[in-house]
């Protein structure tokens, strides 16, 4: 099906399309927005489309639908979720709120609806550091990445950081052996590497950011080599913005979930539904107050 037909059938079926920067290229060419989890969010509170097709995993439908209930969104594979949001439990976060009277319960977006409707605050990785900064609190339950919550302490010291022991497998099995391996290869090459990376991986980078935060610094660096210890579906956006700049990859940082999706399944979506989302309106009420006020304190 060419660009032109998905066009009509977009307008036919009053349906938008959002994607994340991790999924299949084919994707990412025909959807109406494609960002990082932040973004995405950002964007869903301001469409008027009745239909929503989101091209990415679970988490990132279902924090679709808590930000617009009364809209139908649609997932394209629903099997493609991240193995991430599920690594900590209501009890865990019910024993910390006992064990503090002052604490924050802040949330990585990459979780359940369910956890996130435990949580007092969301974050993502572009807007973390400075959501944390500005809590009240003193200390910090931050769920699920343990990794993204250790780069957090050390940007704001004056936090206690309770970090939880969940990780992404594709950024948590890179070492700082690979990506030294790739700087002997690569002299010239900065290397820009996301949050959710181990400590001895972030420790080498000379840039750490979120998806969108390693794009602009791409831009704004007047240098034109870059090893990129992110998943590999960036390269895309990269190329398309940079394409006389160079970009080295890990061959093991491809995210299994998200290349779950295939443009056939959302030429399908979109043509018959199917894979809608569904989440209780209790979880929605819930779980409304900390993405609506991450969108607040992120902006
Ligand atoms: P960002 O979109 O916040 O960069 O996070 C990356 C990620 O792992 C999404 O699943
Ligand atoms: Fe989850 Fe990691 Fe895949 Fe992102 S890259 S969806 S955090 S498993």
């Amino acid at each position: 099906m060419n660009k032109e037909k998905i066009d009509i059938l977009k307008k036919e079926k009053n349906t938008v399309i959002l994607a994340h920067y991790y999924v299949d290229e084919s994707i990412q060419k025909i959807a109406d927005y494609v960002g990082d989890s932040f973004y995405l969010a950002q964007v869903a509170t301001k469409l008027e489309e009745k239909n929503i097709i989101v091209a990415g995993v679970y988490f990132m439908g279902e924090s679709v639908k808590i930000l617009n209930p009364e809209k139908n969104i649609y997932l394209v594979n629903p099997k493609a979720d991240c193995p991430m949001a599920h690594m900590v439990n209501i009890n865990t976060i019910e024993e910390m709120r006992n064990k503090y009277n002052d604490l924050a319960v802040v949330c990585y977006i990459n979780s359940t609806a369910e956890i996130k409707s435990h949580s007092d605050i969301c974050v993502t990785s572009a807007n973390a550091v400075k959501i944390v900064r500005k809590l009240p609190e003193k200390n910090i339950f931050f769920i699920p990445d343990g990794n993204l919550a250790k780069y957090i302490e050390k940007l704001v010291p004056e936090k206690n950081i309770i970090a939880n022991n969940g990780f992404c497998p594709i950024h948590n099995r890179v070492s700082a052996r690979a990506v030294n391996n790739l700087k002997m290869k690569y002299k010239d090459a900065k290397v820009l590497a996301h949050p959710e990376c181990k400590k001895e991986v972030l420790d080498i980078a000379d840039y750490i950011g979120s998806t969108s935060g390693i794009i602009k610094k791409v831009g704004t660096c007047n240098l034109n080599e870059f090893i990129i210890v992110t998943e590999i579906g960036i390269k895309y956006e990269l190329l398309k913005n940079y394409p006389n700049k160079r970009f080295y990859f890990l061959d093991s940082m491809i995210c299994e979930d998200m290349k779950l999706l295939e443009l056939k399944d959302l030429l399908k979506t979109m043509e018959k539904g199917g894979n809608e989302v569904f989440v209780s309106e209790e979880v929605i009420e819930k779980a409304k107050k900390p993405l609506k006020r991450m969108l607040k304190l992120g902006e």
